[in-house]
């Protein structure tokens, strides 16, 4: 992946993993507008994630910002002139929904501001480690405007209505202990340990067998759309799939014979 000539506003790198797969590391570099995520960053972030996808070495996704801010919201400066037409035809969240579509897990460790857009962004991914100073909020509401990247659908799921209506029609900001305990958060870790523990999450994550892996996350993200007749049977149907995997039958080989599994990836 030749991040110079393909990537100006994200740095795209992969982490050695000991345990199995590398982690595809995604890391939004405008720190001189805190992160806000124009156009082209958000194109970025995706063509990251697809090629990771892609990749045969990667097992698992972290994006991630910087100590102060994972991403301040949407570039307010570049959406300010913009008409309802220029939107509607541009249909720039589509965006959005393909990072909806990355097969691999992703997981979205932020530090300091996840705001508006920012927040959206964190809640497209898949589990959040936070740092104790990561501040949420869906600001939108002070600007004249609402959260259009997935913020009221996303955040009611994972929080529920009050706590998602209070968030979104007040535009204050909630801390990284308040977040967990309301379940948008997997874990709360110190400022300088955050990422330590979204890689050590990552590389637990790279080290299973991947077409369980996606099997899995494949299942989950049914549930937010489907019924749970309909979910069941979908879920029913990846878990017979997964009898067909060698790494099934490596899987429960190594069991019996208690013995760690090589995994070979299908
Ligand atoms: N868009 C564009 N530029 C931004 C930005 C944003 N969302 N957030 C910060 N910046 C820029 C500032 O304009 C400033 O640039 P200049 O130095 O050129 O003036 C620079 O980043 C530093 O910001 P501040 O001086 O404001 O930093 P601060 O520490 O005083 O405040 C903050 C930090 C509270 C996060 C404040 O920057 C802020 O409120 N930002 C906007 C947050 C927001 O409203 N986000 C929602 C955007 S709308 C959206 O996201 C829609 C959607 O659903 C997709």
């Amino acid at each position: 992946m030749d991040s110079e000539n393909e990537f100006r506003n994200i740095i795209v790198s992969k982490l050695d993993n000991h345990k199995g797969l590398k982690v595809g590391l995604a890391e939004i570099n405008r720190a001189e507008v805190l992160n806000a995520l124009n156009i082209g960053t958000v194109k970025e972030i995706l063509k990251a994630f697809q090629l990771f996808d892609k990749d045969n070495e990667v097992g698992c996704i972290i994006l991630t910002g910087n100590e102060k801010t994972f991403a301040a919201g949407a570039d307010i400066k570049e959406m300010a002139p913009d008409s309802a037409i220029n939107m509607y035809l541009r249909d720039q969240f589509a965006t959005w929904d393909s990072i909806g579509k990355i097969k691999k897990p992703i997981i979205a460790a932020v530090s300091g501001y996840a705001l508006g857009g920012g927040c959206e962004l964190a809640m497209t991914c898949d589990m959040i480690v936070a740092s104790e100073s990561a501040k949420f909020g869906q600001p939108e509401i002070k600007l004249g405007i609402m959260p259009g990247a997935g913020g009221t659908q996303r955040l009611t799921r994972a929080i529920g209505k009050a706590k998602a209506m209070e968030m979104i029609l007040t535009g204050r900001t909630y801390t990284a202990e308040e977040m967990f305990n309301a379940g948008l958060v997997n874990k709360v870790a110190p400022d300088d340990l955050y990422m330590e523990e979204a890689i050590a999450l990552a590389k637990d994550i790279a080290s299973m067998p991947q077409v369980a892996v996606q099997a899995a996350k494949e299942a989950i993200m049914k549930s937010f759309n489907t019924t749970i007749e309909d979910g069941l049977a979908f879920e029913r149907r990846n878990f017979y799939l997964l009898f067909a995997s060698e790494d099934k039958n490596e899987g429960m080989k190594a069991f019996i014979e208690k013995r760690p599994p090589n995994w070979k990836g299908k």
